[in-house]
Formats: structure tokens, C-alpha cells, sequence
């Protein structure tokens, strides 16, 4: 029987857990056991007796014995390195691990023998859509970076015609058309704002418009950054310089704008710039979900709302551990879609040569299969 551990999440702020008690019920079901640190999932409405009720085993936190014995450990974030000394050779750890640069877990990977899946590197073909958990947490960053905004703007979203006279309509600015920038146009739809995209990959228009928005064209220029696996590559600089000037007429009339410009691997695009930031109305708000890779913000602080001449600027970098049971919730799923099909006859089977394994699969029993590019993280 495989043995599947979920830890209580350690890192601070982080609010999720890797499995819910439908999800505790599906491992069960293809044959599985789980063990649950207690209070792993309390922080995320989910409680120890709705998870024994489920048929996971709870275990108390650091439990040497059952870390050493399991086969899978189901994570969110990277478990600190004295956990991972915990697990026996062999063991696979799945979860949002940071790979890129993360020197100091490949090294517990490698000296451990130990197997690792980084979510973040699941190709993007169909057959991968359930288990994509970039997506589902992309997707409920961008809907809460709208509510946020609309919290703390000093105006309505919504036109509005009163007895006092007509509202008109907030104008927003979307920096950004992937999984969160889409979702952060139809929330601010459906509050009735105006909402304006800029995005490089033109493929993205027809969907930006489709959601009732208008779509900034990129700047005409010879360097257009390619795509590939339907993520941006780096801009130039000079693309990027030719962006701003463009955007910046765009942001002086806008009351928010929501920055999810991302390129996997690399630093955030920085799209906003000090003198963009000036022409911008006091009490208008910036949320930058790009803010843990740099920002496409200048002076965006992670976790922290900065005040500069009256325009907010919300650093919004964990907003998924705002809504911990629904991202939960989609997160354990996403996992479940990922280990069903490699667990078969009581034995993992981590085929190198699939597709899906070959492009997350970051180490297998200690042997590191993946070149990093940019230092943004470690295990403690
Ligand atoms: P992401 O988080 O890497 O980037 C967000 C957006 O920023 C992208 O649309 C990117 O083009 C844009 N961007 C990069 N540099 C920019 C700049 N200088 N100015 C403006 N925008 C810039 O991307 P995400 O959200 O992970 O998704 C990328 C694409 O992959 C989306 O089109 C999405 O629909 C697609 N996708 C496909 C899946 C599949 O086929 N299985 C699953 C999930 C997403």
C-alpha cells in the first residue's frame, strides 16, 4: 500500500493544505493510505475529525516514524530541510516547490535520494490541465487583486445614476492577460468597471475582448518577444521602454491597475515606472501580483500597501492564502489529477519518458533532472 503523507504547512502566512477530505477519500479509494498532521488543514476550514471521518490517519507534527516510512509526501510549499532529512530514500515530494534557482533543495533532494515533482513545471497540454495548480491559484489571485483594489479605492466600480447625479464607471488597468490577468478582467466586469489590457502575446486579444474588455496592442516594434508553450518569453529592454510610453496615458486616467505581467523563470517585466506612477490620480490603487518576482511596479513591497503620493500600491503576493478553503480545495484536486495515473498496482511509476513526468519531474531518487535559471527562494 502507498503511504501518503500531508504535513501541516510551515511557512509563514501560508494558509493552505495539500488535502481536503474528498481528496483523503480518492487516495483511499485507488488504494492509498494517509496520514494527516493534526491541524494541517484548520486554517483552511478544514478540521482533524472531518479528516479522520475521511479515513486519513492524523499524526502528530515531525512524527519521525511516519515520515520515514512514507512513500509520497503531498505538499504546498517546500517542508523545511530538517523534515526532509526525515524521509527515506525514494521518497517523492510533490508540491509548489520553487525550483528555479533553489540550490539548497536540490541539495537535500540529491543528498536524500530523494524524488521530487515541481508543480510549477507542468507542461501545459491538455492532458495536464486538471492537475495545473499554477492555474488554479493564478485564478483566485486574480479575482481577489479586484475585490482588494475595489476595498480600497475611494470611488465606486460600477456607474451609477442616482438622484444626486450620474457615477461614471471606475477605469481599470489589466498589465497582463494569462490565467490571473483573465480572471481579474471578469471580476472587474462583473463589479461594472471599464477595464483596458495590455498583454505581448496578441493571441490574448480575442479572449481579453470576449470578456467585454478592450485590448491594448503591444508597441509596433521589430523585437516583439516570442511565446513558447503559451507563456511570454523576456522582452527587451527597449520593447519594454516602448510599452511604458504607451501605457502611460492608459494609467493616467485609470482609478486601478492590476499588474500580473509574468515570464516563467525570469524577473517581472517592470511596466510601471516612477513617472507613470506621478501621472496617476491620488486615491487611485496598484495591485502587483508579480510583486515575488520583482514587481512590474516600481517600489511594490510583498505584503505591504505603500502610500506614494496618494496611489496605493499593493504588494499582493499570497493572495491564494486569502481564500485558503476554495484554493484548498482546487489545489488537492489538482494533486489527485496528477498522481492518479502514475500510481498503478501498489507501486509508483514515474515514467521519465512521459511527457507530463518528464517536465516537472525535478530529481528522481536524488539524481537532479533540472537546470535552474533564476535564485527566488530555498528551503529553510
Ligand atoms: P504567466 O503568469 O506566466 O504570465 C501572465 C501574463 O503576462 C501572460 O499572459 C504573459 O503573456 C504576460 N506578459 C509577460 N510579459 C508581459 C509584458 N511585458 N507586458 C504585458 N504582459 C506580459 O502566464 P499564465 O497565467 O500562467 O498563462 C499563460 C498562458 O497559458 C495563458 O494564455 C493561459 O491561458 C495558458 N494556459 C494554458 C494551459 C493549458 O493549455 N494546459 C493551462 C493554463 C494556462
Amino acid at each position: 500500500m502507498i503511504r501518503i503523507l500531508i504535513p501541516i504547512e510551515l511557512v509563514a502566512g501560508e494558509t493552505r493544505v495539500a488535502a481536503t477530505p474528498e481528496t483523503v477519500k480518492k487516495m483511499l479509494s485507488f488504494g492509498c493510505s494517509v496520514a494527516i498532521e493534526k491541524g494541517a488543514g484548520l486554517r483552511a476550514g478544514f478540521n482533524d475529525e472531518d479528516y479522520e471521518a475521511s479515513g486519513a490517519k492524523m499524526i502528530s507534527s515531525g512524527d519521525k516514524g511516519v515520515w520515514g516510512n512514507a512513500d509520497i509526501l503531498l505538499c504546498v510549499q517546500t517542508p523545511s530541510k530538517n523534515s526532509l532529512e526525515m524521509l527515506r530514500s525514494g521518497a517523492l515530494l510533490i508540491g509548489l516547490l520553487s525550483p528555479y534557482g533553489n540550490t539548497k533543495l536540490f541539495d537535500v533532494l540529491q543528498s536524500g535520494n530523494l524524488s521530487a515533482i515541481a508543480l510549477e513545471l507542468l507542461p501545459r497540454i491538455s492532458r495536464a490541465q486538471s492537475a495545473d495548480a499554477l492555474s488554479s491559484q493564478a485564478n483566485i489571485a486574480g479575482y481577489k487583486s479586484v475585490l482588494l483594489a475595489a476595498s480600497q479605492l475611494d470611488r465606486y466600480f460600477p456607474m451609477l445614476m442616482t438622484a444626486a447625479g450620474t457615477v461614471q464607471p471606475a477605469k481599470v488597468v489589466v498589465l497582463g492577460a494569462g490565467v490571473a490577468g483573465l480572471q481579474a478582467v471578469a471580476t472587474a466586469r462583473r463589479l461594472g468597471a471599464v477595464v483596458f489590457v495590455s498583454d505581448i502575446r496578441p493571441a490574448v486579444k480575442e479572449q481579453v475582448e470576449s470578456l467585454g474588455a478592450r485590448f491594448i496592442d503591444p508597441p509596433e516594434l521589430d523585437d516583439k518577444p516570442s511565446e513558447s508553450g503559451g507563456y511570454a518569453k523576456q522582452a527587451s529592454e527597449a520593447f519594454l521602454a516602448a510599452q511604458r510610453q504607451q501605457l502611460s496615458d492608459q494609467l493616467s486616467e485609470a482609478d486601478v491597475a492590476i499588474c500580473t505581467a509574468q515570464v516563467p523563470g525570469k524577473k517581472a517585466p517592470r511596466l510601471i515606472d516612477d513617472e507613470m506612477l506621478d501621472r496617476m490620480r491620488p486615491g487611485s490603487v496598484v495591485v502587483d501580483l508579480a510583486v515575488a518576482q520583482g514587481g512590474n511596479c516600481i517600489n511594490s513591497v510583498p505584503g505591504e500597501t505603500v502610500n506614494r503620493k496618494g496611489v496605493k500600491l499593493i504588494g499582493a503576493s499570497e493572495l491564494p492564502c486569502t481564500v485558503p478553503n476554495h484554493a484548498s480545495a482546487l489545489y488537492s484536486r489538482n494533486l489527485i489529477a496528477l498522481i492518479q495515473p502514475f500510481i498503478r498496482d501498489n507501486q509508483i511509476d514515474l515514467n521519465e519518458s512521459d511527457e507530463l513526468i518528464d517536465g516537472c519531474l525535478i530529481s528522481h531518487d536524488g539524481v537532479i533532472r533540472f537546470s535552474n535559471m533564476l535564485n527566488n527562494g530555498g528551503v529553510d
